[in-house]
């Protein structure tokens, strides 16, 4: 398997340059690290840590920026977030009030979507692998488009459909066999990807779904992978066959409507060369502008990740051998990606006082028992006592989603700020919880009855 990018060798951004490029944080002589106009302090007092912190100004910056950039290059685009990256009901229904839609990959999502009140009509569902319950759902609610990436989910779906008397808006899903140069584990455009039909058996399938009782293609549908911080050449290349393909459909009397051209902008998590979401833009009307359709995207981590942090406390300051460690009351199982991805996240202590003191290398860690339990080695940090604060930056997305309760650690709550108010939107979850619906069967452990 390939490994990640490397990253640059230049030295850690500072801790005023991880604020300065986060405009929803600050940094208070008296308060600490702030949030908006929240000190995070204020925060742990009240709901604890570990506690994901979103920043409700800082979605709508980006959700707004997003849809200025393509409405400024002149596409008729809509925008369609990808509930994977953050399915909070707070942060969906901040993003719903943008006017934006959603991209759902489960039935899960597709249920989160229609609570935090985002209608069927701007809902895609994407997926290689939707169940006949996932595909009974979509029609149920009549959703805007669901994604086709085999002949035998075509299939599946007009039978579904053609059954319960409805008419499914299908976009084909291409895999234009592009290398979009990001980690091995979410690159999704390359031939031996399991995602989408080869583009060369497009034409034809696309034929298959016209004829097909029940469905009605509308488009075609590509996404090439994830975190692209690697320009847009691969964007293009990917848009540039998409063009092709859809030339190709129309020569043969076919109807398009419109194209879906994924998510995957990626964000500076450390030092990586932003795109921009005007470069995408201008990706799209470069290659697919004079087709004359509207177009679709489908981000998440764009728009979800700069605007959350993990807030957690330092449960001890450990002298190791070689190394300071730093643990954490955040594991793995709260934020995975560094252990998944080996991810770089920001780290910024919370306290007045640290963010000004003296540095030296530590290693954050979680209390989980797996080495790969790991945040950062050799970070430079400041002197963090037990019960010190710290946050974990960019963990918007794919963080809260992607937690679990290994280790029989509760998921930990969430917070939405919105300048001076912040609430919970999502309680910790207590221990009962992770009890509740485990059974004893009478045979286990009864034989002495
Ligand atoms: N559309 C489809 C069909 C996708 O599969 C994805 C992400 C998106 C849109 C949104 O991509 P984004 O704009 O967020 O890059 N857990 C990984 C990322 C997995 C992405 C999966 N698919 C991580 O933490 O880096």
């Amino acid at each position: 398997m390939a490994s990640p990018l490397p990253l640059s060798a230049d030295p850690d951004p500072s801790f005023a340059e991880l604020i300065a490029g986060r405009p929803h944080l600050s940094a208070d002589p008296a308060s600490g690290l702030m949030v908006e106009e929240i000190p995070l302090a204020r925060i742990a007092a009240a709901v604890g840590t570990p506690t994901w912190v979103y920043s409700a100004g800082a979605l709508r910056r980006r959700a707004r920026a997003l849809t200025g950039a393509l409405g400024g290059a002149g596409l008729t685009a809509s925008v369609h977030y990808a509930v994977k990256a953050n399915t909070s009901l707070a942060v969906l229904r901040v993003l719903a009030d943008e006017g934006l839609g959603a991209d759902v990959v489960s039935e899960g999502e597709l249920l989160a979507a229609r609570a935090a009140g985002i209608p069927g009509s701007a809902i895609v569902f994407s997926g290689v692998g939707k169940t006949e319950r996932e595909m009974r759902l979509a029609l149920a609610e009549d959703i805007l488009q669901i994604n086709i990436e085999s002949a035998e989910e075509a299939e599946a779906l007009s039978a579904l459909a053609a059954g319960m008397g409805r008419t499914a808006r299908v976009a084909l899903r291409v895999n234009p066999d592009v290398d979009a140069r990001t980690h091995a584990k979410i690159t999704t455009g390359k031939s031996e990807n399991k995602f989408g039909v080869a583009i060369d058996e497009a034409p034809a399938l696309y034929a298959r779904l016209a004829a097909m009782p029940g469905l009605k293609p509308v488009g075609v549908a590509v996404h090439i992978g994830s975190q692209i911080t690697t320009g847009m050449a691969a964007y293009r290349a990917a848009y540039a066959r998409v063009a092709e393909l859809v030339t190709a459909l129309r020569a043969q009397g076919l109807p398009v409507e419109r194209i879906d051209c994924g998510g995957g902008l990626g964000i500076p998590y450390r030092d990586e060369p932003a795109p921009t979401p005007e470069a995408l833009a201008g990706a799209i009307k470069g290659t697919l502008h004079n087709l004359g359709l509207p177009v679709m995207l489908e981000p998440g981590r764009w728009i979800a990740g700069p605007p959350g942090l993990l807030l957690a406390s330092v449960v001890i300051q450990k002298r190791g051998a070689s190394s300071r460690f730093l643990v954490l009351d955040a594991a793995m199982n709260d934020l995975v990606r560094p252990a998944m991805y080996d991810a770089w996240h920001g780290i910024l202590p919370v306290g007045a006082t640290a963010l000004q003191a003296p540095l030296s290398p530590a290693d954050v860690v979680g209390p989980v028992c797996e080495t790969g339990d790991t945040f950062t080695r050799g970070r430079d940090l400041p002197d963090l006592p037990a019960g010190s604060l710290v946050a974990l930056l960019d963990a918007g997305a794919y963080g809260a989603a992607m937690s679990s309760t290994y280790n029989m650690r509760p998921l930990a709550a969430e917070v939405m700020v919105d300048g001076a108010r912040f609430a919970v939107v999502r309680d910790r979850q207590d221990h009962a919880a992770l009890l509740a619906g485990q059974r004893l069967p009478d045979w286990i452990g009864n034989a002495a009855g």
